[in-house]
């Protein structure tokens, strides 16, 4: 069914979280890459239904991380539920009112959308989700009359010791007519264990006014309900990453040993990829197909082509081109760019440097800001110094095509290796070496004779 009333979304995030004990607002507290909130806004934005977010007065860390999607109304001090309710209904102007839990990344939108298209079709005049959870906690118990009609929510710290027995749970995610609750919300009153003003009373209000109420039971199986401190955020990243990793699976990714591996909600990898175990998948990487990430492989915002290999090595900002190969024990910093058919083996450091294609930097290497061609060799343990001491801008290496450095070269930048050049073991090579030159740049061997003789014998 198509939702044609007017609705607007309140996420309510305007607590403290103090159980998070933090500095950082609960709901902006990172799963998988994300925001806690950014999973409700998104869920909501995706049936289309516009948030606005209640938050406590210093909201800046939401506008620096939401900027302009999404509409800030303030709960000047926190008094509960009901209270950021009542702040944020002045920004409200739709009919209707679907209001969620900023602490509850959890619900999809699945979720909200049966909870909108069950009230609506129902003629409710108002609707609460409920979750069936094996273990309900702290969580707000959904009463029921003789087990049948929904009569009201009654929080774990107000509750009876029989009723703490109830499964079934408050999701924290309701719809309400915006006139009806407009009404309800002056008449709340903070009468309960916590001194606080309780959304949740709303709904009791209604039912006694004799409002059509109704309580759905969420289709889609629940497992928490909201997050309110490190042992359930560390919780949630478990449920959330275990969706992600089917999604995954669906695609035709292979996790070897998931348990052991991170990779955030944004992360997209190509059919046929494996990743192994150890492994973190970060920000918005995203990896071709068929390739083999790990074991322990890092990748942050990396870019990987179709066919590579990255092996027990961290890789941030980088781009790695297809059938290339990296590691094991690489470490790849912002700004390098690899071409397809190129190689960083074992043991090397690389930033803000390009490889050419079928170019390799095969063992303990260190390259920054180098621009390096096509099919060019790098020998064992050749450095780059672009760095003179001074300077704030590092020099720049240039390597042209089909060169090849000897083992343990020093590239004094600024320097420019023309095409087609050798350089010979051991050069520190401190000017441009001309095409299809062979640069030597080291001392000359002198052999003494017989000196060691003569040491032994003290001469
Ligand atoms: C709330 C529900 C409970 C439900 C649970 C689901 C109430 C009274 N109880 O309990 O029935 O099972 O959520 O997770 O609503 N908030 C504000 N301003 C405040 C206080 C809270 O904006 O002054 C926001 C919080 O940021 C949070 C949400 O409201 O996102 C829920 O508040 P919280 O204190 O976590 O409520 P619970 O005790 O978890
Ligand atoms: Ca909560």
């Amino acid at each position: 069914m198509m939702v044609s009333a007017s609705v607007d979304a309140l996420i309510l995030a305007g607590g403290l979280g103090t159980r998070m004990k933090s500095a950082t607002p609960k709901v902006l507290h990172g799963i998988l890459g994300h925001p806690m909130l950014w999973y409700v806004v998104q869920a909501l934005s995706n049936i289309s239904v516009h948030p606005i977010v209640v938050t406590p007065a210093q909201n800046d860390a939401f506008r620096a991380e939401f900027g302009d999607a999404l509409t800030y109304v303030v709960q000047p001090e926190q008094h509960g539920s009901g209270h950021a309710v009542q702040c944020g209904m002045e920004a409200v102007t739709a009919e209707y009112v679907l209001i969620a839990n900023g602490d509850n990344p959890f619900a999809t939108e699945d979720d909200y959308r049966q909870l909108l298209e069950q009230g609506l079709a129902n003629g409710a005049d108002a609707a609460v989700l409920a979750a069936r959870l094996d273990s309900p906690g702290q969580l707000g118990r959904i009463l029921r009359k003789d087990g049948g009609a929904f009569v009201g929510v009654v929080e774990a710290r107000d509750a009876r010791p029989e009723q703490l027995d109830i499964q079934e749970v408050n999701t924290g995610i309701y719809l309400f007519r915006s006139t009806d609750l407009r009404e309800w919300l002056t008449r709340l009153r903070p009468e309960n264990a916590q001194g606080e003003y309780y959304i949740t009373d709303c709904l009791s209000m209604a039912i006694r006014e004799g409002k059509k109420v109704h309580c759905f039971t969420a289709r889609s199986p629940w497992q928490m309900a909201g997050v309110n401190d490190r042992g359930e955020l560390a919780a949630a990243s478990d449920i959330l990453q275990k969706r992600k990793f089917e999604s995954l699976y669906r695609d035709g990714v292979t996790i070897d040993l998931p348990s052991t591996v991170r990779i955030d909600w944004d992360v997209t990898i190509g059919r046929d990829t494996e990743v192994r175990q150890g492994s973190c998948l970060k920000g918005s990487t995203s990896v071709g197909s068929l390739c083999v990430i790990g074991p322990n492989a890092t990748l942050v915002n990396a870019r990987v082509g179709d066919g590579a290999t990255v092996v027990s090595s961290h890789v941030e900002d980088s781009v790695i081109g297809a059938n290339s190969v990296v590691g094991p024990f690489s470490f790849l910093r912002p700004g390098t760019v690899m071409a397809e058919h190129s190689k960083v083996g074992a043991f090397c450091e690389i930033k803000a440097s390009s490889l050419g294609a079928g170019s390799k930097v095969p063992h303990l290497s260190y390259i920054g800001d180098a621009s390096i061609a096509e099919n060019v060799n790098i020998g064992a343990g050749s450095i780059t110094c672009n760095y003179d001491g001074f300077s704030h801008a590092k020099h720049r290496t240039v390597i042209e095509k089909n060169v090849f450095i000897g083992a343990n070269n020093n590239l004094v930048a600024p320097v420019t290796v023309h095409e087609g050049a050798y350089t010979a073991t051991g050069s520190t090579i401190t000017h441009d070496v001309p095409a299809d030159a062979l640069a030597i740049a080291r001392a000359v061997q002198v052999d003494k004779e017989g000196w060691v003789r003569r040491k032994k014998n003290g001469q």
